[in-house]
């Protein structure tokens, strides 16, 4: 592979060898770093809140690859990995990867040959590229390969399951991604560094529409709902990842509008990766 020629999002990934492969079942990995024992190959820590990132984790993940969530392992007491490969994929919150996968990244140690990030995005990743690349050099390791998959488009497909070598790569930013993010920023006023992060109940609550079912209990990656005389309540910590709103069986769960951002258009559009169940959702985030 020549790294010289001009290359695009999908090429990229291409070579990054992001085979279709089956369904990883996660095992254990050598956290902690006390056993001898053969390094695990290709350590993924993903954050999803709508199954994008776990389903491309997945993908990533080939046959030799371990997935663990990252709503899990923050609470690891003693974060130290070791793979011969270790990746981030998560999703693009404001530009940037959400508050919970920053502070996993802080809070732990990374022994690896190679680091890559997949950010799954919806419209703009913008400088997200950028961000994680200065985030792992802050935190004492060097990103190898950053790139974005924009779910919308199929880029899944182009993967190729034959080639396992490794890329540099980091996605390059440009003056208009660098525009798009910086009038954002202006207009809403969030934080440059955790711009998603607030409380439950400033920015969501369940209508009359809620049976108490305790799904969102349990999609919350903080734990942030609780179930009471039959309805549900949020109170406490948020990423604004809304799996909880998406996830809920009955739509019953409504944003309250942040101004400058308007009010939700369609109170019933809600969505979840297709290959990628609510159980899936529960293992990775529950809290409970
Ligand atoms: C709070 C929040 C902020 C987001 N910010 C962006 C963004 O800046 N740019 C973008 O293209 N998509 C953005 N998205 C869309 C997600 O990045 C995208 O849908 C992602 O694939 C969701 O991943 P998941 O299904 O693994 O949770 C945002 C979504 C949420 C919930
Ligand atoms: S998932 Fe929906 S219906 Fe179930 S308890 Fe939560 S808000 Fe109520
Ligand atoms: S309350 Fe909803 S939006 Fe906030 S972290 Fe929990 S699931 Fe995500």
């Amino acid at each position: 592979m020549d790294i010289n020629r001009p290359i695009n999002r999908r090429n990229a990934l291409k070579v990054l060898g992001l085979g279709m492969l089956a369904t990883c079942v996660p095992t254990l990995p050598a956290c902690g770093n006390t056993r001898k024992e053969k390094k695990i190959k290709r350590l993924i820590f993903y954050f999803s809140a709508t199954g994008n990132s776990l389903y491309v984790s997945r993908q990533i993940a080939g046959e030799e690859g371990t997935l663990l969530s990252i709503s899990q392992e923050i609470h690891n007491e003693n974060p130290v990995y070791e793979a011969e490969e270790i990746g981030f994929v998560c999703p693009v919150y404001c530009f940037i990867p959400p508050a919970i996968v920053q502070d996993f990244i802080a809070r732990s140690t990374f022994k690896a040959d190679y680091f890559f990030t997949v950010g799954t995005f919806g419209a703009h990743s913008t400088i997200f590229p950028e961000f994680v690349d200065n985030l792992a050099k802050e935190n004492g390791f060097q990103m190898n390969y950053i790139n974005t998959i924009q779910m919308v488009d199929t880029y899944l497909p182009y993967f190729d399951a034959d080639r396992e070598k490794r890329e540099n790569y980091i996605l390059p930013v440009t003056e208009m991604d660098r525009m798009i993010c910086e009038g954002y920023y202006r207009s809403s006023g969030r934080d440059r560094k955790r711009p998603t992060v607030t409380r439950s109940e400033k920015i969501v609550f369940s209508t009359d529409a809620c049976v108490g079912c305790g799904v969102c209990t349990s999609v919350c990656p903080h734990g942030s709902w609780k179930v009471v005389d039959g309805h549900s309540v949020a109170e406490g910590e948020c990423e604004n990842c809304l799996a909880c709103v998406h996830n809920c069986p009955q739509k019953a769960i409504s944003i309250i509008p942040t101004p400058p951002e308007p009010e939700e258009p369609n109170r019933n559009a809600r969505y979840r990766n297709p290959n990628v169940s609510i159980a899936d959702l529960i293992k990775a985030n529950s809290q409970i």
